[in-house]
């Protein structure tokens, strides 16, 4: 099903005009399909014979995260205010696996009082810490070991996670000194192995490389007498959002299938981005257009403070008129930007679009995921806001936050104030 779609010459969400909701809502507003999203998670859910943990950190709105626990979905996060929201929006803690290369004791003490389902552990110090705080706690923690599989996953650099130089997990090779460990050290009950090498990765080879190191380690482990029971194959499924092949959930699971599928282990994933990525428009208002002597301009208000990825990452979102224009009235290509004073300002670079007078709305494309959860206030402007749609009505899932509000939370020191 495709949510955003023309009718009758104006772009929808769902059954409900996009216009319509600028209108009500105001712009810039993030606006998500709930049906988009239900949407992805059957078809993951049809393909991949695995248990569903969504990475909260892809679009922690309250809304999101209890339409997708409603469907069966775990969680997985990564800091207690993520902890508290997939709780708060319905998900068993059993169902919840909290991931992490830096959880604080505080955060530790938090899962095991609220009891998840699992804590992956990304190295000694931290198994340690997980020991000593269950112990306090008087629980036991499952904790599953994370493994960095060093395989290079063609992605962003700053989004790939599974090389021997990055932060995260525990080498192969110290995999077994651990897993022992975990099962002498008071409070833990080892219960598998964990793995995530990425993000918006298109193709499996990465993927099966790292879940091939997962399955000969689980022959090693359990060679030595040791239990694995589950297996946390991670998130990373990428969407196709700039005329890239879209990775198939069908490719994906013979992937898995072919590599830990008869391992006889409990297998789980994380997916973020894939469940609600395309599910998601950054709708948007043009301020005005000007042009360069070098190239075009249209400047809207939503900028790199709502929608950060294009300037972090060089993302390439696509961008619709909401009102639609004919292919032949589509100019030369100009660069949406927003007002924000920074030349990285840009949301999309070099995209064909008709002449926008003030007033006209856009809508950026395929930012249902690492949209509205990066967004900041900087420049002082108000903190985007969010629209669900759910066939033909729509509701405000987050209001804009009033900069005043922002402003009121400064507090000058004694020394600044007074006359
Ligand atoms: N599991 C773990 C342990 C993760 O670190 C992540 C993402 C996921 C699952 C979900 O990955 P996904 O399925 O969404 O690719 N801000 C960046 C993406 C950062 C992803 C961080 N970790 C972006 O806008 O592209």
């Amino acid at each position: 099903m495709t949510a955003f779609a023309y009718r009758g010459g104006a772009l929808h969400a769902e059954d409900v005009p996009l216009e319509e909701i600028a209108a009500q809502a105001g712009t810039p507003v993030y606006v998500y399909s709930q049906r988009a999203v239900e949407g992805a998670y059957r078809r993951l859910a049809d393909a991949v014979d695995a248990r569903i943990h969504y990475a909260v950190k892809a679009n922690s709105n309250q809304a999101v995260i209890a339409a997708l626990a409603r469907l069966g979905a775990g969680a997985d996060v990564v800091s207690g205010g993520e902890l508290h929201r997939a709780l708060a929006a319905g998900v068993a803690p059993a169902e919840i696996v909290f991931s992490g290369v830096g959880k604080t004791r505080a955060e530790i003490a938090l899962a095991l009082a609220q009891g998840v389902g699992q804590i992956n552990v990304e190295s000694e110090a931290e198994l340690r810490a997980v020991s000593e705080t269950a112990r306090e706690a008087g629980r036991t923690a499952p904790v599953a070991l994370r493994i960095n599989p060093d395989v290079a996953a063609d992605t962003h650099e700053k989004i790939a996670t599974g090389g021997a130089a990055h932060k995260f997990g525990v080498p192969a090779g110290e995999a077994a000194r651990l897993y022992a460990l975990a099962q002498d050290l008071p409070g833990l009950r080892p219960v598998g192995l964990a793995v995530h090498i990425g993000s918006q990765i298109l193709e499996t080879a990465p993927f099966e490389r790292a879940f091939r190191a997962l399955a000969e380690l689980t022959g090693s482990l359990r060679g030595a007498g040791f239990a694995v029971e589950r297996l946390d194959l991670g998130g990373g499924l990428g969407i196709a959002h700039d005329g890239e092949a879209e990775l198939r959930p069908e490719t994906f699971a013979a992937a898995v299938a072919r590599t830990v599928g008869g391992l006889g282990c409990a297998l789980a994933i994380e997916p973020g981005r894939y469940l609600v990525g395309n599910a998601g428009v950054l709708l948007t208002r043009v301020i005005r257009s000007k042009r360069m002597p070098s190239r075009g301009f249209v400047v809207v208000d939503a900028a790199m403070n709502d929608l950060v990825r294009p300037t972090l990452y060089g993302a390439r979102h696509p961008v619709a008129t909401v009102a639609r224009t004919p292919e032949a009235a589509a100019r030369d290509h100009v660069d949406v930007v927003g007002p924000v004073c920074e030349t990285g300002d840009v949301l999309a670079q070099g995209v064909r679009l008709p002449a926008l007078e003030e007033g006209a709305l856009l809508a950026i494309g395929a930012a249902g995921a690492y949209g509205a959860v990066m967004a900041s206030s900087y420049n002082s402007r108000p903190l985007v806001g969010e629209v669900m749609v759910c066939d033909d009505h729509f509701a405000v899932i987050r209001p804009r936050r009033d900069p005043a509000l922002l402003q009121a939370l400064d507090r000058l020191p004694p020394w600044l104030a007074g006359d």
